[in-house]
């Protein structure tokens, strides 16, 4: 967006503030947090040393010296001089206590196959064989990059535990994102290695994985980025289900190898905490990824301590997030944040209403899971595919989570009242990939819950609205601007992997106060959301202000969706909007011109919309793709995504008579609506 544009216009949400709502007494009774005092404790005059309440949850080689260097601002190096291991945190350390406590409790997508229930033993062992198996098969070590293309079974977080345990840089790729994606990704990491699996189920169906594992070669080399070695887990060992060929000398079988590893244990490396854990890639306002680089120390400390106090784990707590491991939700509350506390964490290889908008509390049901942590898409399409099936099963949830778009308030009190039957608590957690973990959420057994609203900066966090001259806006003022954090924190990002300007650029220059500066307070970090403070110091989010979009809790950028259309020979230009969905809350709408001798026809119209699918990913498939005769532009040629946008919302395209073609306007209107 221009810094002379208004954030109000890029409003998506319209409620307006709701009713606080308690938490039951049973749950502050057993609560992690009930101290009153916590917000105080991390105020800002306590601004860094406070976080060491965070990393002191964790298992440290060596203790750091410096809490904060700021002197690379900003970016920011945290419990420097600290050493230690993430996967011992999150498996070693439980082994005398709960070694025969289930850590991962696999769910298949298939009914009639079995639950498998992983102890923390067994944990132990299988990422220790996988380890061994990386080092001297793989001849991996501590600093390399390695892209993972894995999908929802144990071996996922098996492989990046695995990877943690030697140092070595883990990247996951989204499983449904394409084998082009894929080899985006592994050629920006530059990795060598890329571990997939042959197949797994969705909705039923055995999908062949591993061709994406071709097509992510082939298009990294074309790239100049060779790999030597495909590894393959395979769905079900000894069997291969895939109909690619195995290529010689390339491509290996994970459940074979391992044979060679029975039993071996292989050392944590104990590593400097502000060494990478792991990149993942996400969207901005470029075609181009940005590959997110997460630190080993700040990471983890984080993501442990929001485990503990915002989602409440106890190890005795069975525990489910639903989101993919493949994003960062999955990432620091499936695998990493529940696992360092001994939780048992639950992973569902499938999709929520299969067979059925029941299975999601029929496994609830069956495990005792009693956290649930899920994306408002999911939740509208639970209620919207069986709004009564949760009072068919026999579940208690103490605590439910929401996170990765704005959740609607109508929305929100199905949650509450259907599936948590009003006795769970619901955190509505603001985050994104860049920060690790939770931003805004209620601290639940200490501040009261507000659907619709994220609640206040989580302990540590001081969130501030600030216009686009730079001035703050005070709480209840009731206008909107841009959400920044005032201060660090140890789950932020480092920077953006290769690209130090570019991570400058989009988070911390529009408030930068000096370039030069070495202290934080110089640098508020700008997250890409519109928001409103209440006079409460409650925050509502309003959706994106650059040109990301939020697909079903997806983040997808609009010009990624545009240059895949571009590959089509036929299209000219391509512009993505967003457009409201009853579900999945946004999706991408697609407008295209030709070039002059190109035919608009359904076909044409089929072949653009699978080259985005097979260039991104499913996920990514406009709604609609309208082939128009020529796009609305200024007269300085810029083309108004702001008019198409108001045509796929039924929206009233305003003045529009300044355009250079204003017919233009009208006769798409009439192509989309009528
Ligand atoms: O726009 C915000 C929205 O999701 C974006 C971040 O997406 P991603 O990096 O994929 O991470 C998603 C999960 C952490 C944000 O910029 N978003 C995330 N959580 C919420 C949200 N919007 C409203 N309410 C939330 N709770």
């Amino acid at each position: 967006m221009s810094s002379n544009e208004s954030v109000e216009k890029h409003y998506s949400v319209h409620w307006q503030e709701e009713g606080l709502y308690q938490a039951p007494p049973e749950f502050i009774g057993q609560a992690n947090c009930t101290d009153p005092g916590i917000y105080e404790k991390f105020s800002l005059d306590k601004f860094p040393e406070c976080f060491k309440a965070f990393a002191d949850l964790l298992d440290w080689d060596a203790y750091w010296h410096t809490t904060l260097d700021t002197s690379d601002a900003p970016c920011w190096r945290w419990f420097v001089g600290g050493r230690l291991n993430a996967c011992y945190n999150c498996v070693d350390r439980h082994l005398d206590k709960y070694r025969n406590k289930t850590a991962i409790h696999f769910v298949p997508e298939l009914e009639e196959e079995k639950i498998e229930h992983i102890t923390y033993q067994e944990l132990y062992r299988r990422v220790n064989e996988t380890a061994a198996l990386l080092k001297d098969f793989a001849g991996l070590k501590a600093g390399d990059r390695v892209t993972l293309h894995l999908p929802m079974t144990p071996e996922l977080p098996i492989t990046m535990l695995a990877c943690a345990r030697l140092g070595i840089i883990h990247s996951e790729v989204f499983a449904g994102f394409s084998g082009r994606a894929c080899g985006d990704r592994i050629w920006d990491s530059e990795s060598t290695v890329l571990i997939t699996m042959d197949s797994y189920y969705r909705s039923g169906k055995l999908l062949d994985h591993k061709e994406k594992a071709d097509e992510a070669i082939k298009s990294a080399e074309k790239q100049g980025q060779k790999v030597d070695k495909v590894l393959i887990w395979r769905r079900y060992p000894g069997t291969y289900s895939s109909q690619t060929p195995v290529v010689d000398g390339r491509d290996y079988f994970m459940d074979e190898l391992l044979k060679n590893y029975f039993s071996v244990v292989v050392e944590p490396v104990s590593m400097p905490a502000e060494d990478i854990l792991f990149l993942m890639y996400t969207s901005g306002s470029t075609g181009r990824p940005k590959g997110c680089q997460h630190s080993i120390g700040g990471y983890l400390a984080y993501v442990t301590w929001m485990s503990k106090y915002v989602q409440d784990i106890h190890p005795e707590d069975v525990y489910w997030c639903m989101a993919d491991i493949g994003w960062i939700t999955g990432h620091s509350f499936i695998v990493y944040g529940p696992l360092a506390l001994a939780a048992s964490s639950v992973i569902y290889e499938g999709v929520p209403t299969y067979p059925d908008a029941g299975r999601p509390w029929k496994i609830a049901e069956e495990l005792g899971v009693n956290i649930f942590h899920t994306s408002p898409t999911a939740i509208r399409g639970l209620r919207k595919a069986g709004a009564d099936e949760p009072s068919k099963y026999n579940y208690h949830f103490k605590h439910m989570t929401t996170v990765g778009e704005p959740i609607e308030p109508e929305v929100w009190r199905w949650y509450y009242n259907v599936v948590g039957r009003k006795k769970a608590v619901i955190v509505d957690t603001w985050w994104q990939t860049e920060n690790g973990g939770f931003l805004c959420s209620t601290i639940p057994a200490v501040v009261p819950m507000k659907p619709g609203s994220a609640g206040p900066g989580v302990p540590g966090i001081h969130p501030i609205i600030l216009d686009d001259e730079g001035n703050e806006i005070p709480p209840g003022a009731g206008k909107a601007g841009n959400i920044c954090i005032k201060n660090p924190w140890p789950g932020a990002f480092q920077t953006i992997w290769k690209d130090k300007e570019r991570y400058i650029e989009t988070y911390y220059r529009r408030y930068n106060r000096d370039p030069n500066s070495k202290d934080w307070r110089d640098w508020p970090y700008m997250a890409g959301d519109a928001a409103v403070m209440a006079a409460d110091g409650y925050f509502r989010i309003l959706g994106r202000i650059d040109d990301v979009i939020n697909v079903a809790g997806h983040r997808l950028g609009t010009k990624e969706i545009e240059s895949a259309a571009l590959t089509v020979e036929e299209v000219a230009e391509a512009a993505v909007v967003s457009v409201n969905d009853e579900v999945k809350g946004t999706v991408p709408d697609l407008y295209v011109s030709l070039k002059p001798q190109a035919q608009a026809n359904e076909e044409l119209a089929k072949r653009i919309s699978n080259a985005v699918s097979e260039v991104i990913g499913k996920i990514a498939r406009p709604a609609h793709v309208y082939i128009v005769s020529d796009m609305p532009k200024t007269r300085s040629g810029k083309l108004m995504r702001r008019i198409l946008a108001s045509i796929s919302n039924y929206k009233d395209v305003g003045d529009v008579t300044t355009l250079a073609n204003p017919k233009i306007v009208e006769e798409i209107r009439r192509q989309v609506q009528d």
